[in-house]
């Protein structure tokens, strides 16, 4: 399975409690089934559900597992539909082999045919059983040896929690491309996909790396890697605490997250900039000589982390001379363009752990570029693999939709163009200490913002029954508006498309009559006269426009049908704010629909398939 989310527990506590509660956590990496399996005294139990971890508890309720030990699993499916057989654990015929799986088998076909002509019968549809009937005709009573060769005989991405009927006190887990992290607590030891669903728990966290194995015991945990070394490995302790994956009296993560901007902001600036100049030194190897060799700057991202990345690009692009490219991570390895050792190749991903960024990544580095990783998350598997790497500082995002993070990875995306240009010697000194000043500001612009939601609030309301939305900014609003429909697409359903302003008139203009609301993200800018002559070609068609412009700048405005405007701020510095009201937009709307905000249908957080 994909993305999916693996919780393990031995210890004391009941374990039904501690999996569901940890899968409950995990919820936002996948949620259209979910399971559990514990082992004691009467064997392996198992119980799967369709639906959410809260369908599997009722489930539980009403049948509860007892046992000393349990793995569980929330699902996102991809090889096989969304059925109770599909739902993981799986386990092989004779049930002495269980286990929860996140990512792709991808040679399961060859398998799953062997398997099939040894007289194997499969009960579901997943690349999972294929790894649960193999492991069971392995093992003959050594788990390290039979995870050895599970491992040497299965290709693609995997993080594997596993227990075996004739060991009811060792759980044993297995890393190859997926996350997954073995937490020590006091006589209790879990695994799962992320920290959240250990924190309650304890914050002494092993980061498994790839190819490495583990056998977690109530007394701890020892860990090998794929020959059967056994590996000396760190334990970190992380410095989230509970409140910080708690919604802490919001409704939503969501809403909690989008609240939290300013502060990120804030944090984002602490330790790397002084008075009015930015300093990254203590952070990057970058030397003023290598700056100075490169030519090219490629930055590769996806989804909502790309946008951060489009904005980067027009930063970099007005203070450095530099070639430079933005791409989708899932296109940038097939495309034939220079990339070698005068290349800069930035990775932005809150999650560090997509598969689309990660091999990208492989490939920029193969060619000899020198590969920085912007992330949320300084062990994920990017920020592992890369040259160097700059911190969002963000706090654990929950919310599927990317809120904070982006705010987070636009704000280092800033500071580290301003770094480069500064190195390179291009930045004038009077741009870095206008733009430094004006950013340290923009977390009280941000925060007076947020107080009027209740405007966005009745707006949404009265656009919520529409079926299409068009959203169109020119120059650094066209990216916001691309982040806008995205966000409105994902959590309210409602069909959104995003244009450069001025590319409206060359097809898109064709959807528009009174039906199709169109939000025009229009700053006060040297773009703002272009973007005011579409206002009116689309006030032409009918079509009710919302505007997001900024204060001064309504009188001209006066016959859209709705404005929001943002506090002033400088031209380059116009995404913080303009994405704020989006942002809120999205999520009122979809509250007024009545649709699942933290966990938008199909979604997931990190999406670790190509
Ligand atoms: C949108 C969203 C996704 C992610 C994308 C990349 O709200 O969350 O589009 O931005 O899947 O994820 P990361 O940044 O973890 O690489």
């Amino acid at each position: 399975m994909p993305m999916c989310g693996i919780v393990g527990y031995v210890g004391p506590r009941d374990v039904s409690t501690v999996v569901l509660a940890g899968l409950s956590r995990l919820e936002y990496r996948g949620y259209d089934s979910a399971g559990m399996a514990v082992s004691g005294e009467n064997g392996i139990e198992r119980s799967r559900e369709v639906g959410k971890v809260a369908d599997l508890v009722r489930m539980l309720e009403a049948n509860p597992l007892k046992g000393k030990q349990g793995i569980g699993h929330t699902r996102w499916a991809t090889h096989g539909g969304v059925t109770v057989e599909n739902a993981h654990p799986h386990c092989n015929s004779s049930s002495s082999v269980v286990l929860v799986h996140n990512g792709i088998i991808e040679n399961y076909t060859e398998l799953r045919e062997s398997l099939l002509s040894e007289g194997v019968t499969f009960s579901s549809q997943t690349d999972t059983e294929v790894a649960a009937q193999l492991l069971g005709k392995i093992y003959s009573g050594d788990p390290k040896q039979a995870l050895i060769e599970l491992y040497r005989r299965i290709t693609g991405a995997f993080a594997l929690a596993v227990m075996f009927a004739d060991d009811d006190d060792h759980i044993y887990c297995i890393r190859k491309g997926s996350p997954l992290i073995v937490a020590l607590g006091d006589g209790e030891t879990l695994c799962a996909s992320d920290v959240p669903a250990v924190l309650e728990y304890t914050r002494r966290i092993v980061y498994m790396g790839e190819g490495e194995m583990a056998c977690l015991s109530r007394e701890g945990a020892s860990f090998w890697d794929s020959e059967g070394n056994p590996l000396d490995k760190d334990v970190v302790e992380v410095d989230w605490d509970l409140s910080m994956v708690e919604k802490g009296g919001y409704p939503h993560f969501m809403l909690k997250e989008i609240n939290e901007q300013g502060a990120v902001m804030r944090q984002t600036l602490t330790g790397r900039t002084e008075g009015e100049q930015v300093d990254l030194s203590k952070e990057l190897s970058w030397t003023a000589d290598w700056a100075r060799s490169i030519k090219r700057v490629h930055l590769v991202a996806c989804g909502t982390s790309f946008y951060a990345a489009s904005v980067a690009e027009r930063v970099i692009g007005l203070f450095t001379d530099l070639d430079v490219r933005v791409d989708i991570a899932s296109e940038y390895r097939y495309r034939s363009i220079p990339i070698g050792e005068d290349t800069l190749a930035v990775f932005v991903s809150q999650s560090g752990e997509t598969l689309d960024t990660l091999a990208a990544e492989r490939f920029a580095k193969e060619k000899g570029a020198r590969c920085l990783a912007i992330t949320n998350n300084g062990l994920s598997s990017i920020a592992r693999e890369v040259d160097d790497v700059l911190l969002l500082k963000a706090g654990p995002e929950i919310g599927v939709a990317a809120t904070k993070t982006f705010t987070g990875q636009m704000a280092v995306l800033y500071l580290m163009a301003l770094y480069l240009a500064k190195l390179r010697g291009s930045l004038k000194e009077t741009d870095e200490q206008r733009l430094l000043r004006e950013m340290t500001s923009m977390p009280y612009k941000i925060e007076a913002l947020l107080e009027n939601s209740d405007t966005v609030k009745l707006m949404a309301e009265k656009y919520s029954l529409a079926r299409d939305f068009l959203f169109l900014g020119r120059g650094f609003s066209f990216p916001i508006a691309l982040e806008g429909a995205l966000k409105l697409k994902e959590i309210s359903y409602i069909h959104a498309e995003a244009y450069a302003a001025g590319e409206m008139k060359h097809g898109p203009i064709a959807l528009l009559d009174r039906a199709v609301p169109v939000v025009v993200v229009m700053p006060d800018d040297e773009l703002w006269e272009k973007t005011l002559s579409n206002v009116q070609e689309t006030k032409a068609r009918k079509s009710p426009v919302i505007a997001i412009t900024t204060v001064g700048r309504e009188s001209y405005l006066k016959d859209v049908e709705d404005l929001l405007s943002v506090p002033a701020t400088e031209p380059e510095l116009t995404p913080f704010l303009t994405v704020i009201p989006l942002q809120m937009f999205a999520y009122y709307v979809a509250l007024a629909r009545g649709t699942e905000i933290d966990q938008p249908r199909n979604l997931a957080k990190s999406v670790t398939v190509e």
